[in-house]
């Protein structure tokens, strides 16, 4: 694996200087730069002794506007115990955290900014290994980003899921039930004392959510890749045992900084492969694609939509969890976590892959193990759903793909032709679509314009688009929905989103009419426009797409460097500048 060479920070010239004689700010005397960094960090009271172990920083994404990280404190204290347990000095730096409901106009507005803060922080600071506390969607995959351009010893620890709540005797849990409620609210079969009485149930704790959304798809894929301690994706955030993977992790990062264990020698082209492979046994979060092929980007990797697609065909959903399944990530955990899941799906991985631990995923399975008894996580031969949660579509409509989350869509609704109903763009749709003479059935398509990386901007989980108030009212649950949008991983129905290019850029979706024939087919991958290619020629002459700008400032950059889905939606100057190969191995 070939890392991408930058050389202008004077990483690589550092590598060989350790602890806190690393990255020295420059005033042109070496001696006189550590001197004064001494003079500084003692007025901390740090002694010479401590000053001389390996330092490992500890990235602390902890912020009241983050919910999702509130147990930070908790875990920064655990890490710093393992780190002076196994001899080094921890060093806790604070970035950028992120959380869902917090972030306008969208959380992946911000993540590029994020990983940009934790790879620059990563650069400038002295640092022998780093530990990244993330846990909320955008956090992990920023983390893994920075720090993979970054290059050091990194390891990922995880906040944990948040736990479930109880509503009138029915357990609950953010956010699969956050949209099941909100949607009985509209339909009329729930009041709003009672929509306000869920509200207190649905987040039971501090921690992510509780189902499969991205945060757990990102947990689970960061152990899948090697990037956590094993059994570090799945403890719940206010357990005992996540406590302990803290301090595990704060001790395995002296360990990393000893052995050079950089994160390059950990994010190879096999760790993508087990990431997808169990982003799709998972039922994973579409989100999970895009945040995979932009930390796959990062060290010289493009994703190859093709290959993913023919890996989905060959990899059954085994995860009973919540929006393809019942369980909630506590369930899990109590089930064994990601080794029970590994162990099922040991043929179809790469057990070679290294992980933090300096030891491959093979060993590390073998030492977990036999297993035990349990229903959260299925057999292959008895399956949640016999084919991967994702598929890749291609067609007229999306001739750089886009993607359906089959195990979360209604199986009547994957091969149908309709009517297109078009929505411009969110305010549109947010003025239209519930008028009650809105022109639209249950046999039609919904469209939605202008979600995609630049057009909103930020590609924001807008594309579960909700069922129009008519529909919803006389009892339709699902509807087909397409645009070049994402979807929360803890949303469900018959949706195609990622559609690329976006239609902000001149894709063929900025060109689709009211009454146009849509045609999806889940079996032949198909997402088809039914409309002469002449006509949308026409159409965009017409009707020309002037791309979205901006004057100055972080929304300027954005709109300029953005890349499209199937690039991560990562900036494009932030990619490896080499592209060394691609992943999944086709077979
Ligand atoms: Fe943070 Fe769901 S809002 S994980």
């Amino acid at each position: 694996m070939t890392q991408a060479s930058d050389n202008t920070s004077g990483q690589a010239a550092n590598a060989e200087i350790a602890g806190m004689k690393k990255g020295l700010t420059s005033y042109g005397d070496q001696g006189f730069s550590l001197f004064l960094r001494k003079a500084f960090i003692k007025g901390a009271g740090f002694t010479d002794a401590a000053l001389d172990r390996p330092v490992i920083a500890i990235a602390d994404t902890g912020s009241d506007y983050n919910p999702c990280h509130g147990n930070s404190p908790q875990l920064v204290e655990a890490v710093k115990r393992g780190v002076m347990l196994a001899g080094g000095l921890p060093m806790a730096f604070p970035t950028i955290s992120v959380h869902e409901s917090f972030a306008a106009p969208t959380s992946m507005y911000l993540r590029n900014l994020m990983a940009m803060d934790t790879e620059e922080m990563i650069r400038a600071q002295p640092m022998d290994a780093v530990v990244l506390i993330g846990g909320c969607d955008k956090t992990v995959p920023a983390q893994l980003m920075g720090a993979a351009s970054a290059n050091l010893p990194a390891i990922q620890l995880i906040t944990g899921s948040m736990l479930t709540g109880s509503h009138r005797g029915e357990r609950v849990g953010a956010c699969t039930d956050c949209r099941r409620y909100w949607g009985k609210f509209r339909a009329g079969e729930i009041d709003a004392d009672e929509v306000a009485e869920v509200n207190n149930q649905l987040v039971a704790s501090l921690g992510t959510c509780s189902v499969m959304g991205t945060a757990s798809t990102m947990a689970c894929i960061a152990e899948a890749l090697g990037m956590t301690m094993p059994g570090g994706a799945s403890p719940p955030a206010v357990t005992s045992d996540r406590i302990r993977i803290a301090e595990q992790t704060g001790a395995q990062a002296v360990q990393m900084a000893r052995d050079r264990l950089t994160i390059d020698k950990i994010l190879t082209p096999a760790a993508f492969e087990n990431a997808l492979r169990v982003l799709l046994a998972i039922g994973g979060s579409t989100n999970g694609i895009v945040h995979l092929a932009a930390i796959a980007g990062r060290v010289g990797l493009d994703i190859d939509m093709q290959a993913l697609d023919q890996m989905g065909r060959e990899t059954p959903v085994l995860l009973d969890l919540k929006p393809s399944g019942q369980h909630y990530m506590e369930d899990f955990h109590k089930a064994g976590g990601m080794a029970t899941l590994l162990r099922e799906l040991k043929p179809l991985l790469r057990l070679d892959a290294l992980t933090v631990t300096g030891r491959t995923l093979g060993e590390e399975l073998e030492r977990s193990g036999p297993g035990f008894k349990q229903d959260v996580v299925r057999s292959i031969a008895n399956p949640i759903y016999p084919q991967g949660g994702i598929a890749v579509l291609l067609g007229n409509l999306a001739p750089g793909g886009a993607i359906i989350k089959q195990s979360a869509a209604d199986p009547g609704l994957m091969e149908h032709e309709g009517r297109a109903v078009v929505f411009e763009n969110l305010e549109d749709m947010a003025l239209r679509i519930d008028a009650a003479d809105l022109d639209v059935s249950a046999d039609d398509v919904l469209v939605l314009k202008n979600i995609g990386p630049k057009g909103a901007p930020g590609m924001p989980e807008a594309g579960y688009i909700p069922i129009p108030m008519k529909l919803a009212r006389a009892g339709v649950k699902d509807i087909v929905r397409i645009s070049d949008g994402r979807m929360s991983g803890t949303a469900f129905g018959t949706i195609v989103l990622h559609v690329t290019p976006e239609s902000a850029i001149g894709g063929p979706l900025a060109y689709v009419q009211n009454g146009d024939r849509i045609r999806l087919s889940v079996k032949n991958r198909e997402i088809s426009l039914l409309v002469s290619e002449a006509e949308l020629a026409q159409r965009a002459l017409d009707n020309p797409v002037v791309e979205p700008s901006a004057e100055r400032g972080y929304r300027k950059l954005f709109l300029q460097e953005v890349n499209q889905a199937d690039k991560g939606v990562d900036f494009g100057f932030l990619r490896a500048a080499t592209l060394v190969g691609k992943t999944p191995q086709a077979k």
